[in-house]
């Protein structure tokens, strides 16, 4: 029986973050520029509170300004546009990310639509997304940069290979399915209504589970030495009543048959807040009109 290798995303988005911070030193001492991040959370969803403090903790200390504007779960759509217009207008902030899901009364992709393109540092906004899909500069959505980035520190050079996609969403399938065309991927997106999923997936060099159904992905569903990147993150019952994290891949029995695996957590998870300091890197140099420094 042999074993995946491990794909350590939290170590790599630990020296990706070390960069990012010597980049934003950079900025600071060569052009007086602090890049900058303001979130929105409304409502108090408790796994969105975490990630919000999580990000507010990242991004100070990768030198960076960070804001949090906190609104009640009665806030009306009008007012939460209201925030976000006045992030597009203050000059200080460079990226503006408003947590999701949003409380039903608010349409999120309206409220996508009216962050200024350059600042949308999830890269939601249809003007990203649009330019992500003719090959043009854009912010790219935080989850599929990191997913591609394990990949090729992982394999090298993707050129070439079958890559299949469980999950069609716009925050992960879609994207992701994009960035890997961009690396000259044959690139399947898989769905609820994909005809026989297992083996489809079992085609994959490169199998993304992105989905958010809890160890759904099995080792059979898996091409013997392929390399699997499991994006999901589900808190599922465990022994003695306790709660424990999963993904969207088996990987007891993935691991047995896979060449390289992500690790829930610890595998995906950790990329995604420093992907999203890297697009507030970025957006800070454009609109500052500055090189973006090595990171
Ligand atoms: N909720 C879960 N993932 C994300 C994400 O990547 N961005 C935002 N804004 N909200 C999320």
């Amino acid at each position: 029986m042999s074993e995946a290798q491990l794909i350590d995303g939290k170590a790599y988005a630990q020296s990706l973050r070390e960069r990012i911070g010597a980049a934003v030193t950079k900025l600071k001492a060569d052009h007086d520029l602090t890049p900058g991040l303001a979130v929105v959370l409304v409502g108090e969803d408790p796994a969105s509170q975490v990630y919000v403090r999580n990000k507010g903790k990242q991004t100070h200390e990768a030198g960076m300004n960070s804001w949090e504007h906190r609104m009640p779960d009665t806030a009306s759509e009008a007012e939460v546009l209201a925030q976000v217009q006045a992030l597009n207008d203050d000059p200080a902030v460079h990226g503006i990310l408003v947590q999701l899901p949003l409380p039903d009364q608010i349409d999120a992709d309206k409220v996508i639509n009216t962050i200024d393109p350059n600042k949308d540092v999830d890269g939601f906004h249809v003007i990203n997304s649009g330019r992500l899909a003719t090959g043009q500069e854009s912010l790219v959505p935080c989850t599929p940069v990191g997913c591609v980035l394990l990949a090729k520190h992982t394999l090298g050079d993707l050129s070439g290979l079958e890559a299949v996609i469980v999950g069609r969403s716009n925050i992960v399938g879609k994207p992701v399915a994009q960035l890997l065309l961009k690396e000259n991927c044959t690139v399947t997106i898989c769905h609820s209504r994909t005809k026989d999923l297992t083996e489809v997936c079992r085609r994959a060099d490169l199998l993304i589970a992105a989905v958010g159904r809890p160890e759904m992905v099995k080792g059979d569903w898996v091409k013997p030495g392929a390399c699997v990147i499991d994006v999901g993150i589900n808190r599922i019952e465990g022994a003695e009543g306790k709660t424990r994290l999963v993904g969207d891949v088996d990987f007891a029995s993935a691991a047995e048959v896979a060449g390289s695996i992500t690790p829930v957590p610890g595998g995906v998870g950790p990329m995604t807040i420093a992907c999203l300091l890297r697009n507030t890197v970025q957006a800070a140099c454009a609109t500052a009109g500055v090189p973006v420094p090595e990171m």
